[in-house]
Protein backbone atom coordinates (compact mmCIF):
# COMPACT_ATOMS: atom_id res chain seq x y z
CA UNK A 1 0.00 0.00 0.00
CA UNK A 2 1.10 3.50 -0.80
CA UNK A 3 1.79 5.97 2.27
CA UNK A 4 3.27 9.26 2.79
CA UNK A 5 6.81 8.62 4.37
CA UNK A 6 10.34 10.64 5.22
CA UNK A 7 13.28 8.76 6.83
CA UNK A 8 15.07 12.08 7.84
CA UNK A 9 14.32 15.59 8.92
CA UNK A 10 14.77 18.39 7.02
CA UNK A 11 12.83 20.05 4.83
CA UNK A 12 10.26 18.90 2.40
CA UNK A 13 12.33 17.69 0.17
CA UNK A 14 12.65 14.44 2.60
CA UNK A 15 8.63 13.58 1.79
CA UNK A 16 8.34 10.50 -0.49
CA UNK A 17 5.85 8.09 -1.59
CA UNK A 18 6.74 4.70 -0.48
CA UNK A 19 5.34 0.80 -1.21
CA UNK A 20 4.55 -0.31 2.30
CA UNK A 21 3.20 -3.92 3.48
CA UNK A 22 -0.34 -3.81 4.17
CA UNK A 23 -1.25 -3.29 8.15
CA UNK A 24 -3.31 -6.08 9.76
CA UNK A 25 -5.92 -5.31 12.01
CA UNK A 26 -5.57 -6.70 15.54
CA UNK A 27 -8.16 -7.32 18.11
CA UNK A 28 -10.18 -3.93 18.86
CA UNK A 29 -8.74 -2.42 15.88
CA UNK A 30 -10.08 -1.27 12.66
CA UNK A 31 -8.67 -1.01 9.16
CA UNK A 32 -10.10 2.25 7.14
CA UNK A 33 -9.66 2.63 3.29
CA UNK A 34 -8.48 5.97 3.25
CA UNK A 35 -10.37 8.30 1.11
CA UNK A 36 -8.48 12.16 2.42
CA UNK A 37 -5.96 12.80 5.21
CA UNK A 38 -5.29 16.42 5.83
CA UNK A 39 -2.29 18.52 6.39
CA UNK A 40 -1.69 20.20 9.30
CA UNK A 41 1.06 22.42 11.25
CA UNK A 42 1.98 19.45 13.45
CA UNK A 43 3.41 17.63 9.96
CA UNK A 44 5.58 20.16 9.12
CA UNK A 45 7.04 20.15 12.28
CA UNK A 46 7.08 16.12 12.76
CA UNK A 47 8.98 16.25 9.35
CA UNK A 48 11.31 18.97 10.35
CA UNK A 49 12.25 17.19 13.52
CA UNK A 50 9.92 18.40 16.30
CA UNK A 51 11.39 14.58 17.79
CA UNK A 52 14.73 13.08 17.82
CA UNK A 53 15.13 9.45 16.14
CA UNK A 54 15.98 8.52 19.46
CA UNK A 55 12.89 9.78 21.15
CA UNK A 56 10.89 8.19 18.76
CA UNK A 57 12.71 4.93 18.86
CA UNK A 58 11.67 4.93 22.36
CA UNK A 59 8.68 4.76 21.44
CA UNK A 60 8.99 2.33 19.00
CA UNK A 61 8.46 4.53 15.90
CA UNK A 62 11.13 3.69 13.48
CA UNK A 63 11.67 5.06 10.18
CA UNK A 64 9.75 5.81 7.25
CA UNK A 65 7.72 7.66 9.77
CA UNK A 66 4.29 8.26 7.87
CA UNK A 67 2.69 11.54 9.13
CA UNK A 68 -0.83 12.80 9.21
CA UNK A 69 -3.09 13.07 12.32
CA UNK A 70 -6.94 12.62 10.93
CA UNK A 71 -8.46 11.05 7.87
CA UNK A 72 -11.62 9.31 6.76
CA UNK A 73 -12.66 6.41 4.17
CA UNK A 74 -14.22 3.09 4.68
CA UNK A 75 -13.80 0.56 7.13
CA UNK A 76 -12.04 -1.99 5.27
CA UNK A 77 -11.42 -4.80 7.70
CA UNK A 78 -12.03 -5.76 11.49
CA UNK A 79 -10.21 -7.24 14.55
CA UNK A 80 -11.92 -9.33 17.01
CA UNK A 81 -14.57 -7.43 19.49
CA UNK A 82 -15.16 -4.46 17.28
CA UNK A 83 -18.70 -3.31 15.94
CA UNK A 84 -17.29 -1.37 12.86
CA UNK A 85 -18.89 -3.33 9.26
CA UNK A 86 -16.84 -3.52 6.49
CA UNK A 87 -18.11 -0.39 4.14
CA UNK A 88 -18.81 2.10 7.05
CA UNK A 89 -18.30 5.25 6.37
CA UNK A 90 -16.00 6.47 8.86
CA UNK A 91 -13.35 9.38 10.21
CA UNK A 92 -10.55 8.83 12.81
CA UNK A 93 -7.88 10.49 15.10
CA UNK A 94 -4.69 9.03 14.58
CA UNK A 95 -1.46 9.72 16.42
CA UNK A 96 1.74 9.58 13.72
CA UNK A 97 4.41 8.78 16.64
CA UNK A 98 2.95 5.13 17.27
CA UNK A 99 4.53 2.27 15.53
CA UNK A 100 2.09 1.75 12.77
CA UNK A 101 2.55 5.69 11.65
CA UNK A 102 -0.07 8.13 10.31
CA UNK A 103 -3.11 8.95 8.56
CA UNK A 104 -1.03 9.37 5.14
CA UNK A 105 -1.52 6.56 3.65
CA UNK A 106 -3.94 4.02 1.79
CA UNK A 107 -4.89 1.88 4.67
CA UNK A 108 -4.75 2.81 8.19
CA UNK A 109 -5.32 0.73 11.33
CA UNK A 110 -6.61 2.40 14.31
CA UNK A 111 -7.82 1.39 17.52
CA UNK A 112 -12.14 1.36 17.21
CA UNK A 113 -12.25 3.71 20.35
CA UNK A 114 -10.35 6.49 17.89
CA UNK A 115 -13.04 6.00 14.90
CA UNK A 116 -17.12 7.94 14.66
CA UNK A 117 -19.65 7.43 11.69
CA UNK A 118 -19.25 10.26 9.10
CA UNK A 119 -23.08 11.38 8.75
CA UNK A 120 -25.04 10.84 5.85
CA UNK A 121 -24.52 13.74 3.57
CA UNK A 122 -21.18 14.65 4.27
CA UNK A 123 -18.03 13.69 1.84
CA UNK A 124 -15.48 11.91 3.56
CA UNK A 125 -12.70 14.78 2.27
CA UNK A 126 -14.47 17.85 4.16
CA UNK A 127 -15.00 14.81 7.11
CA UNK A 128 -11.28 14.06 7.24
CA UNK A 129 -10.88 17.71 8.20
CA UNK A 130 -12.94 16.99 11.86
CA UNK A 131 -10.82 14.69 14.05
CA UNK A 132 -7.76 16.30 15.12
CA UNK A 133 -8.51 20.41 15.16
CA UNK A 134 -12.60 19.30 16.13
CA UNK A 135 -11.25 17.27 18.96
CA UNK A 136 -8.65 19.55 20.04
CA UNK A 137 -11.04 22.34 20.52
CA UNK A 138 -13.85 19.90 22.28
CA UNK A 139 -10.13 19.50 24.84
CA UNK A 140 -9.63 23.23 24.85
CA UNK A 141 -13.36 23.62 25.86
CA UNK A 142 -13.16 20.96 28.73
CA UNK A 143 -10.10 22.05 29.97
CA UNK A 144 -11.48 26.08 30.22
CA UNK A 145 -14.80 24.52 31.37
CA UNK A 146 -16.82 28.15 30.59
CA UNK A 147 -20.39 28.12 31.84
CA UNK A 148 -23.41 29.54 29.21
CA UNK A 149 -22.98 33.39 29.07
CA UNK A 150 -19.45 33.64 29.83
CA UNK A 151 -17.06 35.34 27.36
CA UNK A 152 -14.54 33.21 25.46
CA UNK A 153 -11.79 35.16 22.48
CA UNK A 154 -10.36 33.10 19.76
CA UNK A 155 -7.55 33.95 18.11
CA UNK A 156 -6.56 32.49 14.81
CA UNK A 157 -10.14 32.55 14.72
CA UNK A 158 -9.82 31.93 10.72
CA UNK A 159 -8.00 28.90 11.02
CA UNK A 160 -9.16 25.01 11.24
CA UNK A 161 -8.55 24.98 15.22
CA UNK A 162 -10.05 29.21 15.93
CA UNK A 163 -13.10 28.14 13.31
CA UNK A 164 -13.84 25.03 15.12
CA UNK A 165 -13.64 27.20 18.44
CA UNK A 166 -15.69 29.72 17.30
CA UNK A 167 -18.01 27.76 16.09
CA UNK A 168 -18.40 25.00 19.36
CA UNK A 169 -17.83 28.18 21.70
CA UNK A 170 -21.24 29.69 19.83
CA UNK A 171 -23.04 26.49 20.75
CA UNK A 172 -22.57 25.93 24.01
CA UNK A 173 -23.87 29.91 24.69
CA UNK A 174 -20.49 31.39 25.12
CA UNK A 175 -20.28 34.73 23.75
CA UNK A 176 -17.64 34.70 21.71
CA UNK A 177 -14.99 37.65 20.59
CA UNK A 178 -12.82 36.82 17.60
CA UNK A 179 -9.64 37.68 16.50
CA UNK A 180 -8.22 37.15 13.41
CA UNK A 181 -6.87 39.02 10.27
CA UNK A 182 -9.20 41.92 9.00
CA UNK A 183 -10.01 40.28 5.88
CA UNK A 184 -11.89 37.48 7.57
CA UNK A 185 -14.27 39.52 9.41
CA UNK A 186 -16.77 38.33 7.24
CA UNK A 187 -15.87 34.05 7.74
CA UNK A 188 -15.81 34.42 11.38
CA UNK A 189 -18.70 36.20 11.72
CA UNK A 190 -20.13 34.32 9.88
CA UNK A 191 -18.70 30.92 12.42
CA UNK A 192 -21.25 33.32 14.86
CA UNK A 193 -18.57 35.35 16.48
CA UNK A 194 -20.59 38.22 18.47
CA UNK A 195 -17.24 40.55 18.25
CA UNK A 196 -14.53 41.31 16.01
CA UNK A 197 -11.78 42.15 16.77
CA UNK A 198 -8.93 42.48 14.05
CA UNK A 199 -5.59 41.19 14.64
CA UNK A 200 -2.28 43.17 15.64
CA UNK A 201 -0.62 45.30 18.19
CA UNK A 202 -3.92 46.57 20.09
CA UNK A 203 -6.17 43.64 19.67
CA UNK A 204 -5.56 41.89 23.11
CA UNK A 205 -6.53 45.42 24.76
CA UNK A 206 -9.12 45.71 22.64
CA UNK A 207 -10.61 41.83 23.34
CA UNK A 208 -10.23 43.15 27.07
CA UNK A 209 -12.43 46.06 26.71
CA UNK A 210 -14.97 44.71 24.68
CA UNK A 211 -15.57 41.62 27.46
CA UNK A 212 -15.45 44.57 29.81
CA UNK A 213 -12.44 43.90 32.45
CA UNK A 214 -11.35 40.84 30.16
CA UNK A 215 -12.70 37.44 29.09
CA UNK A 216 -13.31 34.19 31.03
CA UNK A 217 -11.78 32.22 28.80
CA UNK A 218 -9.26 32.04 25.68
CA UNK A 219 -8.33 29.62 23.22
CA UNK A 220 -5.66 30.51 21.55
CA UNK A 221 -4.93 29.03 17.96
CA UNK A 222 -2.91 32.01 16.32
CA UNK A 223 0.24 30.82 19.64
CA UNK A 224 0.55 33.96 20.76
CA UNK A 225 1.02 32.55 24.53
CA UNK A 226 2.25 35.20 26.88
CA UNK A 227 0.65 37.63 24.85
CA UNK A 228 -2.71 36.47 24.85
CA UNK A 229 -2.61 36.96 28.77
CA UNK A 230 -3.91 40.66 28.90
CA UNK A 231 -7.35 39.88 27.48
CA UNK A 232 -8.18 37.73 30.21
CA UNK A 233 -10.02 38.69 33.22
CA UNK A 234 -8.32 38.40 36.87
CA UNK A 235 -8.55 34.72 37.92
CA UNK A 236 -9.92 33.54 33.99
CA UNK A 237 -8.33 31.18 31.74
CA UNK A 238 -6.23 30.41 28.34
CA UNK A 239 -5.73 27.06 26.92
CA UNK A 240 -2.57 27.11 24.64
CA UNK A 241 -1.84 24.78 22.03
CA UNK A 242 2.27 24.42 21.64
CA UNK A 243 2.50 23.74 25.16
CA UNK A 244 3.24 27.27 26.70
CA UNK A 245 2.43 26.80 30.47
CA UNK A 246 3.47 30.05 31.95
CA UNK A 247 4.59 32.03 33.81
CA UNK A 248 0.90 33.32 34.53
CA UNK A 249 -0.18 36.88 35.70
CA UNK A 250 -3.58 37.75 37.75
CA UNK A 251 -4.24 34.52 39.12
CA UNK A 252 -5.22 33.33 35.22
CA UNK A 253 -4.95 29.57 35.07
CA UNK A 254 -2.76 28.37 31.96
CA UNK A 255 -4.27 24.98 29.86
CA UNK A 256 -2.24 23.20 27.51
CA UNK A 257 -3.75 21.26 24.97
CA UNK A 258 -2.52 18.22 23.68
CA UNK A 259 -5.10 16.25 21.47
CA UNK A 260 -3.29 13.12 21.57
CA UNK A 261 -5.01 12.44 25.03
CA UNK A 262 -8.19 12.66 23.18
CA UNK A 263 -6.81 10.26 20.51
CA UNK A 264 -9.59 7.51 22.06
CA UNK A 265 -12.22 9.63 22.34
CA UNK A 266 -14.42 8.42 19.92
CA UNK A 267 -17.54 9.41 21.96
CA UNK A 268 -16.13 13.20 21.70
CA UNK A 269 -15.76 12.84 18.27
CA UNK A 270 -18.91 11.29 17.17
CA UNK A 271 -20.98 14.42 18.82
CA UNK A 272 -19.02 16.50 16.85
CA UNK A 273 -20.07 14.55 14.14
CA UNK A 274 -23.75 15.24 15.04
CA UNK A 275 -22.84 19.12 15.12
CA UNK A 276 -21.88 18.95 11.50
CA UNK A 277 -25.46 17.24 11.00
CA UNK A 278 -27.23 19.88 12.70
CA UNK A 279 -25.20 22.49 10.67
CA UNK A 280 -23.24 24.08 13.86
CA UNK A 281 -19.92 22.89 12.46
CA UNK A 282 -18.87 23.92 9.37
CA UNK A 283 -16.36 21.41 7.54
CA UNK A 284 -13.55 23.45 5.21
CA UNK A 285 -11.52 22.21 2.18
CA UNK A 286 -9.22 24.57 0.75
CA UNK A 287 -7.51 22.25 -1.82
CA UNK A 288 -6.66 18.25 -2.34
CA UNK A 289 -3.27 16.98 -3.31
CA UNK A 290 -2.37 13.72 -4.76
CA UNK A 291 -0.01 11.49 -2.10
CA UNK A 292 3.28 12.54 -4.86
CA UNK A 293 2.59 16.65 -3.99
CA UNK A 294 2.25 16.36 -0.24
CA UNK A 295 5.97 18.35 -0.11
CA UNK A 296 3.83 21.10 -2.13
CA UNK A 297 0.69 20.61 0.42
CA UNK A 298 2.99 21.20 2.85
CA UNK A 299 4.84 24.24 1.36
CA UNK A 300 1.53 25.79 1.06
CA UNK A 301 0.16 25.36 4.68
CA UNK A 302 3.69 26.70 5.84
CA UNK A 303 3.26 29.93 4.27
CA UNK A 304 0.17 30.54 5.78
CA UNK A 305 -2.81 32.56 4.11
CA UNK A 306 -4.94 29.10 3.67
CA UNK A 307 -8.31 29.15 4.74
CA UNK A 308 -9.70 25.52 4.80
CA UNK A 309 -7.76 22.21 5.19
CA UNK A 310 -5.26 20.94 2.18
CA UNK A 311 -6.22 17.55 1.97
CA UNK A 312 -4.12 14.38 0.72
CA UNK A 313 -6.12 12.17 -1.65
CA UNK A 314 -5.73 8.35 -2.11
CA UNK A 315 -8.40 8.09 -5.11
N1 LIG B 1 -1.56 21.04 20.93
C1 LIG B 1 -2.38 20.40 20.13
O1 LIG B 1 -2.85 19.32 20.45
C2 LIG B 1 -2.74 21.04 18.80
C3 LIG B 1 -3.70 20.45 17.99
C4 LIG B 1 -4.06 21.10 16.80
C5 LIG B 1 -3.40 22.26 16.43
N2 LIG B 1 -2.43 22.76 17.24
C6 LIG B 1 -1.75 24.02 16.90
O2 LIG B 1 -2.74 25.02 16.81
C7 LIG B 1 -2.27 26.06 15.97
C8 LIG B 1 -3.36 26.44 14.97
O3 LIG B 1 -3.52 25.36 14.09
P1 LIG B 1 -4.47 25.51 12.83
O4 LIG B 1 -4.44 24.22 12.15
O5 LIG B 1 -5.75 26.13 13.22
O6 LIG B 1 -3.63 26.57 11.97
P2 LIG B 1 -4.21 27.51 10.81
O7 LIG B 1 -5.38 26.86 10.16
O8 LIG B 1 -3.04 27.91 10.01
O9 LIG B 1 -4.78 28.75 11.62
C9 LIG B 1 -3.98 29.64 12.33
C10 LIG B 1 -4.63 31.01 12.17
O10 LIG B 1 -3.97 31.93 13.01
C11 LIG B 1 -3.58 33.08 12.24
N3 LIG B 1 -2.36 33.58 12.84
C12 LIG B 1 -1.21 32.94 13.01
N4 LIG B 1 -0.30 33.71 13.63
C13 LIG B 1 -0.92 34.90 13.87
C14 LIG B 1 -0.53 36.11 14.50
N5 LIG B 1 0.68 36.26 15.01
N6 LIG B 1 -1.45 37.10 14.56
C15 LIG B 1 -2.68 36.94 14.05
N7 LIG B 1 -3.11 35.81 13.45
C16 LIG B 1 -2.24 34.81 13.36
C17 LIG B 1 -3.39 32.53 10.85
O11 LIG B 1 -3.49 33.55 9.88
P3 LIG B 1 -2.60 33.45 8.54
O12 LIG B 1 -2.93 32.16 7.89
O13 LIG B 1 -3.03 34.64 7.77
O14 LIG B 1 -1.18 33.51 9.01
C18 LIG B 1 -4.53 31.53 10.76
O15 LIG B 1 -5.75 32.15 10.42
C19 LIG B 1 -0.99 25.53 15.31
O16 LIG B 1 0.12 26.08 15.98
C20 LIG B 1 -1.06 24.03 15.57
O17 LIG B 1 0.21 23.44 15.61
C21 LIG B 1 -2.10 22.17 18.41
Amino acid sequence: MRAVTFSRFAGPEVLEVSDLPVPQPGPGEVRIRVAAATVNPTDIMYRGGRQTAVQLAELGVHPPYIPGMELAGVVDAVGEGVSWRTGDRVMAIVNPRRPLGGAQAELVVVPAASVARVPDGVSLEAAATLPMNGLTVRLALDQLALERGQTLSVTGAAGAVGGYAVELGVSEGLRVIAVARPQDEALVRRFGAETFVPSGDTALRRVYDAAPGGVDGLIDAAVLDAAALPAIRDGGKLATVRGFAGPSERGITIAPVWVSSYVHNGLALDRLGRLVAEGRLSLRVSETFPPERVADAQQKMAAGGTRGRLLIAFP
